[in-house]
């Protein structure tokens, strides 16, 4: 293996414990694979290069543990990072798996269920600011609705952005450098879920009283679960300022959440995506500095020690992408490709610097005199580049 494609913590790869550790249980089936203990997860990730781990509080601590047990699985944890130098940038919340958040946390209609999903989030944000967390996410899998009658949206979504300001007031007053990213997902487990898309949060966002310290965590398979552009979705996200996080993973289409390998989709648009990532910034460096995530699951036909492979396999084709990227931006073809296309030709303002648009109107060249059927018969080449990128 060459060693451009062998991670390092520099790559700043992060997985879920609950990804490796997925037991493989489907609304069909038992569990195919044992329970994973996160101390070994921390220590076999840390193994294949990875910087991070990233759980929710369920992860490490089981719900409902008793004081005396929280320490002792805490303690145990933190041993583990403290000997592999693992970090936590990315923690979250379990607000799904308990029957107690059926209807809903945040906009669950029982007022007490959404007081108790505050508690749980505001407990663990304060382990997550310890361990020198920077961003927390909120994927809210049960905040949604199967029958539009039985829920008032608006109403939820007066309480989703009381919820979210009344933490992130939280969060400022005790002084926590930490942000908070949205996870939109369409639907799964819930038959719609409220903010179903990056759009749907970025408008969200917009309403918030702390929207300075809110940002998105947009999922590649979620939004092609809705059948959208992953790339697109994290590009106005960039340029909104508002990619505070990513979950990297694999999806074939608009079907169930496959939670898929990153590049075992759609490989063309993955690496579209790390070429964004990666080579999209200012001078063609990175327009992202977070954590790569993989949020994915190892297929249920996988064996127990399979996993790793399968996690590996994420990082391995991150990198791999990021090769050909590199290669594919310093191609003399591709130049010539892009500049034919005349891709860079957006970057530049459509009014000239101080043009008003009086000025536009008195420029007989831009209407009056424009040529239309030359305009309209330039070449562009879009399917030369994605043959070259291919
Ligand atoms: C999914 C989601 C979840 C969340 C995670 C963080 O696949 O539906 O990605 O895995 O990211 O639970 O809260
Ligand atoms: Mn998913
Ligand atoms: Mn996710």
């Amino acid at each position: 293996m060459s060693s451009s494609v062998t991670p390092t913590p520099a790559d700043k790869f992060t997985f879920g414990l609950w990804t490796v550790g997925w037991q493989a249980r489907d609304p069909f089936g038992d569990p195919t694979r044992p329970a994973l203990d996160p101390v070994e997860t921390v220590h076999r990730l840390a193994e294949l290069g990875a910087a991070g781990v990233t759980f929710h509080d369920d992860d490490v601590v089981p719900f409902g543990a008793d004081d005396s047990d929280r320490q002792r699985h805490l303690q145990r944890f933190r041993a583990a990072l403290d000997e592999t130098g693992m970090t936590v940038p990315m923690v979250t919340t379990n607000l799904f798996t308990h029957p107690v958040f059926k209807e809903g946390a945040f906009t669950a209609n029982d007022r007490g269920v959404r007081r108790y999903a505050l508690r749980k989030v505001m407990r663990n944000l304060d382990l997550a600011a310890e361990l020198g967390a920077h961003t927390y996410v909120f994927w809210g899998g049960r905040e949604g609705s199967e029958v539009d009658l039985a829920k008032d949206v608006r109403a939820a979504l007066d309480r989703y952005r009381e919820a979210i300001d009344t933490l992130a007031q939280y969060v400022k007053d005790r002084g926590y450098a930490i942000r908070f990213a949205l996870e939109p997902k369409p639907n799964e487990p819930r038959g719609d879920i409220f903010l179903p898309t990056v759009g749907h949060a970025l408008a969200f966002i917009s309403t918030l009283d702390h929207s300075d310290i809110v940002g998105v965590n947009p999922e590649t398979g979620h939004e092609q679960m809705s059948n959208l552009n992953f790339v697109h979705g994290i590009a106005q996200a960039l340029w909104q300022n508002k990619l505070f996080h990513i979950d990297l993973n694999g999806q074939h289409g608009p079907k169930f959440d496959q939670d898929l390998v990153f590049g075992h989709g759609d490989l063309l648009s993955a690496f579209a995506l790390v070429d964004l990532l990666e080579f999209g910034g200012p001078g063609g460096g990175p327009s992202y500095d977070g954590p790569r995530h993989f949020d994915y699951k190892p297929l249920r036909t996988e064996a127990a020690d399979a996993v790793w492979a399968s996690a590996a396999a994420n990082m391995r084709t991150y990198l791999l992408l990021k090769e050909r990227a590199a290669a594919f931006r310093s191609d003399p073809e591709v130049r010539q490709a892009l500049a034919d296309a005349a891709v860079p030709e957006l970057s530049v303002p459509t009014l000239a610097a101080g043009e008003t648009y009086q000025d536009l109107l008195d420029d007989d060249s831009a209407f009056e005199r424009f040529d239309v059927d030359s305009a309209g018969a330039r070449p562009h080449g879009a399917s030369r580049i994605d043959q070259l990128a291919l």
